[in-house]
């Protein structure tokens, strides 16, 4: 079973996060870092931040991978995971963006980009510390549910529950989400060294019970999680609500 911390507030996950982070980067300045979109890693980022302030600890050669984009929206556009990744982390934490990677959404390379990303997370050594949200239907990344425990980075179709949750981003126009994705598969996932997801509020809390509790099935894809040697669920009450 993984490990499961259940914290008050938001900020007491982001200062476990950056705890974490902070110093894997001082024993190793080229850590690998896997980043994640979505509202949930926030406070972490705002927390790893500060920290790499404070501590004046050099960032210059982390490197990043994200987890997915949207696939054929411009990676100008506000709400494209290039956009939210640069703003989010890139940016208030100071990393080297040349070293920072957000999967291809572009149509005409996306029958070869999964692979093309793989090959690029393999050669930079593999991914270190893997920060995740869940989605309200178990998914990580963009793995909705169904999909292999195995699978590498791939376009993916977006579940209708996950563009009404993400239509959010874009003014609340479900016809403005994209309706495809690349996403780093389960399977990519699963090769982090250590995984961290985060969970916040009574809305994640089935997810998270299923993904803790449940089966291993790909019916809930976080639930793989179970499987991985280092895995660690950082949840509030609420998210824990139902464990
Ligand atoms: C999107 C992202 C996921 C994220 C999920 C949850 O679907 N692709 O990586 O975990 O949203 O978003 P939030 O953290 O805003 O609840």
């Amino acid at each position: 079973m993984a490990e499961v911390l259940i914290v008050k507030t938001q900020e007491e996950a982001g200062a476990i996060y950056a705890q974490a982070v902070g110093e894997a980067i001082k024993a190793n300045p080229k850590l690998v870092l896997g980043l994640a979109t979505g509202s949930t890693p926030h406070t972490a980022y705002q927390a790893l931040a500060k920290k790499v302030k404070d501590e004046g600890i050099d960032v210059s050669q982390v490197r990043g991978f994200a987890l997915d984009e949207y696939a054929g929206l411009d990676p100008e556009h506000p709400e494209s995971y290039h956009s939210v990744i640069r703003r989010e982390v890139v940016e208030p934490v100071g990393l080297n963006p040349e070293l920072i990677n957000v999967p291809n959404g572009a149509l005409e390379t996306l029958p070869h980009a999964g692979a093309d990303y793989d090959a690029a997370i393999e050669a930079a050594g593999g991914v270190d510390i893997q920060i995740l949200g869940i989605g309200t239907d178990g998914h990580i990344g963009f793995n909705e549910p169904g999909s292999s425990l195995a699978s590498p980075t791939r376009m993916k179709t977006l579940t209708e529950q996950t563009r009404i949750d993400n239509a959010r981003f874009f003014d609340g126009d479900l016809s403005q989400v994209p309706t495809h994705c690349i996403t780093q598969g389960v399977g990519t996932i699963m090769k982090a060294r250590h995984l961290i997801l985060l969970a916040f509020g009574e809305g994640k809390a089935d997810a998270v019970a299923a993904s803790v509790e449940g089966p291993v099935t790909s019916i809930c894809p976080a639930s793989a999680l179970q499987m991985h040697p280092h895995a660690t669920f950082i949840v509030d009450e609420a998210a824990a609500s139902k464990l």
